[in-house]
């Protein structure tokens, strides 16, 4: 995230000495992403994260993707994707192409271990449950509602705060960023963004946790999870500066962009990443114009597989759609209200729906595992009843 913070406690000067109570320094940690030409923090541990006692190759990661077949509209109902296991063992993956996966979590257990992704940023959706990130940076709680967006890199564990929790996942190989279109020439969000720093929550508390004992990493990297044993609590931050953290920021802070007319699907942009983009769809006055259809036209999405998540409200354009359902608009076919919503829509004052859009700009490949909670009758929803 491009803005400055600083927690815990550092020194006057990056590089120099910065000694503990009993003289001993502390271990600096440049972590940078694009080899020291991206965004960074400058980390502090008690002890050197280098140490690694033991390494064992725990699995590789390998989604088995569908046989090609006739291109179609598709609708997974996600509600009830099997709930257990860990924030990580409870990720399923029901889509993905070389720019990122999208998956759905139900973990019901905690985390005996640390996880770090060495290979792609992560962002959160939170449906439901609450908990926090705890992690190198320091803690960061969740509630529903928030986009959590950890970076590449960082050491963290998932801390569930209720009975389970409900979350989609977006793995992104690349940095998952406000747009720069709401940024000036310093990356501050601009007036004209539907939300501004203020709305962004880096992690609340940082407590360095300077433990000896047998603890566990594990690390994505090359497509495989590799476990890590340290000797010390990987979590050992004395204090951190930089602009490379996790943070959340809810959906709800999210200030809609309304007008006369139906206003496209851009004004709803939440996040960018290399050949993808992140859309949060709020509750929102309707378009005033006298004449004005609030339900969208029909669009070719060209160039842009359309993944949307529906959390919560009525979906107005839709039908046969319920919370936690996923619906994917391949390039190639166009799309838009289903029969009888634009006539519905036409008077209405305001919706209550709440979706997070994905629009990715190469195709999406379905997971098999997903035709297990697919529709398949979505691709002939159109047909008149
Ligand atoms: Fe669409």
């Amino acid at each position: 995230m491009p803005h400055y913070v600083k927690m815990g406690t550092i020194p006057h000067k990056r590089h120099v000495q910065f000694r503990k109570e009993n003289g001993e320094l502390y271990y600096e940690q440049v972590m940078g992403t694009k080899g020291f030409s991206g965004i960074q923090s400058i980390i502090y541990h008690a002890h050197p994260p280098t140490q690694i006692r033991a390494a064992k190759k725990l699995k590789e990661i390998k989604y088995e993707y569908e046989a090609k077949d006739a291109l179609k509209h598709r609708h997974f109902r996600t509600w009830d994707t099997k709930a257990g296991g860990d924030f990580l063992e409870a990720r399923k993956i029901f889509m993905a192409n070389d720019d990122l996966a999208i998956g759905i979590a139900r973990p019901t257990e905690q985390m005996s271990y640390f996880y770090r992704n060495g290979e792609a940023d992560e962002m959160l959706f939170v449906h439901e449950g609450k908990g926090k990130i705890e992690s190198i940076f320091g803690e960061l709680s969740f509630v529903p509602g928030d986009y959590v967006v950890i970076p590449i890199g960082t050491t963290y564990r998932v801390v569930l705060e209720s009975e389970e929790a409900r979350i989609l996942i977006v793995e992104s190989n690349s940095a998952i960023m406000p747009p720069k279109r709401y940024r000036n020439e310093f990356g501050q969000l601009l007036e004209h963004s539907p939300f501004c720093e203020r709305d962004i929550r880096p992690p609340e508390k940082l407590e360095m946790k300077d433990e000896a004992g047998e603890f566990e990493v594990r690390v994505r990297a090359q497509g495989m999870i590799t476990s890590y044993t340290y000797d010390y609590h990987p979590l050992d931050a004395i204090g951190w500066d930089g602009y490379l953290f996790p943070y959340a920021f809810s959906i709800h802070d999210f200030e809609p962009i309304t007008g006369r007319v139906h206003q496209p699907p851009p004004v709803h942009q939440t996040f960018e990443a290399h050949n993808y983009v992140i859309c949060s769809f709020v509750p929102r006055l309707y378009d005033y114009h006298p004449d004005a259809i609030p339900a969208p036209y029909v669009h070719s999405n060209v160039e842009s597989d359309e993944v949307l998540y529906y959390a919560d409200g009525d979906f107005m354009s839709r039908r046969g759609i319920e919370e936690g359902s996923i619906t994917l608009h391949p390039s190639g076919l166009p799309h838009g209200p289903h029969p009888g919503k634009v006539e519905e829509s036409i008077g209405k004052k305001e919706t209550k729906e709440l979706a997070v859009m994905i629009d990715t700009f190469r195709p999406l490949y379905i997971v098999t595992e997903a035709h297990s909670y697919e529709d398949d009758s979505y691709m002939y929803s159109w047909l008149p009843e």
